[in-house]
């Protein structure tokens, strides 16, 4: 426990805010250490698939932003236009290539292109991806979407480390991050194609990092659950409430906590999905991955990186020392802040 904690009545209580302000606590001033992370991509090349919307596009502004060149990969050349004039207009420096990443000769044609432009490629960051149908059972899956969903989300994944790993590998430099997802660990019941794919994608990440981890280059991968996106708006909205655990139990009411009937927050909700009761955001992805393919990062190859508002870190209970009944509160545990005041209302959820 802290210095100043106090009980009463079985209970902790924080000391007031002036106590933590006498703490001499040394203290460092941010704006050197902000000015470098804003420059710390400065003179780097970044390949950014999907770079054209969405997390992909998020990704790239974060990193040109901070100094990265950005090269964006993506099928569509009206939205790859329409994204680099955009990134321009931020003061982004960035040049795009119209490529299928699930076709290799198009790869090919992407790397000549940006090479010849820039000379070196520092950053790889994988976010191009499709989820094929959703929101049907594996029985009712076209094998044709099953292949499609592959093709695109592994099959791309794949050729773009393959294409970029030469270079990166020459230049005894290099990282790449794959744009995995939740439903890659944890599989999300309706999209069984998706969930393969990224399963897929965190399993060659690992092989990825474990090949090259003498070379200077680091593979990792990245696991988000939802993020509001078209991708994400386009599917069924039954799935959507699956993924974010908007679903509550349809009969009988939700399950309640076995020590206190009145309390739901400590109950095993069903569809409990995302502990943080929200959906990530993209420039919250966006700074996971600029960690994540920065110098600092430099001891961490084959690993994903999780975002998933604490979806899997395991069930969620809820710590039963939330609960403001009496007899079910527990002492903080020492050294930690005890968390907000509990009530027993569940918060909206999406
Ligand atoms: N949004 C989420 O909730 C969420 C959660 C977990 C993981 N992801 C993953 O994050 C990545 C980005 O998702 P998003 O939500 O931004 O999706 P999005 O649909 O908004 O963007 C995906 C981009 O990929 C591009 N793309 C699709 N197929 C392509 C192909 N064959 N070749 C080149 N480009 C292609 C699209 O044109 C689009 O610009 C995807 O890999 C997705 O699976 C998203």
């Amino acid at each position: 426990m802290g210095i100043g904690w106090t009980t009463h009545n079985g209970l902790w209580h924080r000391p007031p805010q002036q106590d933590f302000q006498s703490l001499s606590i040394p203290r460092v001033s941010r704006e050197p250490l902000y000015l470098a992370m804003a420059q710390s991509f400065a003179g780097q090349v970044a390949i950014i698939t999907g770079g054209a919307q969405g997390i992909g596009y998020g990704i790239a502004e974060y990193l040109g932003a901070r100094g990265a060149a950005i090269c964006i990969v993506d099928m569509d050349g009206a939205k790859n236009d329409a994204a680099v004039a955009s990134l321009g207009a931020k003061g982004v420096s960035a040049s795009h290539a119209v490529c299928d990443v699930s076709n290799a000769e198009h790869w090919k044609a992407a790397l000549a292109q940006f090479l010849g432009a820039h000379g070196h490629i520092e950053i790889l960051v994988q976010a191009a991806g499709v989820t094929g149908r959703t929101g049907i059972n594996t029985e009712e899956v076209d094998p044709d979407n099953f292949d499609f969903v592959l093709r695109v989300n592994a099959r791309g994944i794949f050729l773009g480390c393959k294409t970029v790993l030469p270079v990166m590998k020459a230049a005894g430099y290099g990282r790449i991050l794959n744009i995995a997802s939740v439903a890659g660990k944890d599989g999300n019941a309706g999209m069984v194609a998706y969930s393969a794919s990224k399963g897929a994608v965190i399993a060659m990440t690992k092989a990825i990092g474990k090949e090259y981890a003498e070379t200077g280059v680091t593979c990792n991968a990245l696991a988000p659950a939802v993020v509001r996106t078209a991708m994400v708006d386009a599917m069924p909205e039954q799935q959507v409430k699956y993924m974010t655990g908007a679903l509550r139990a349809p009969r009988g009411g939700a399950p309640r906590c076995r020590k206190n009937r009145r309390c739901f927050t400590h109950a095993q909700l069903p569809a409990d999905k995302i502990p943080m009761k929200r959906c990530g955001t993209i420039s919250e992805i966006a700074a996971l991955t600029a960690f994540a393919v920065s110098k600092e990062c430099s001891f961490t190859t084959g690993f994903t990186f999780d975002a998933t508002g604490g979806r899997c870190v395991g069930v969620f209970h809820g710590p039963a020392s939330l609960c403001s009944a009496r007899r079910h509160a527990k002492p903080p545990i020492p050294n930690l802040a005890p968390p907000p005041p509990h009530t027993h209302t569940r918060s909206a959820t999406y």
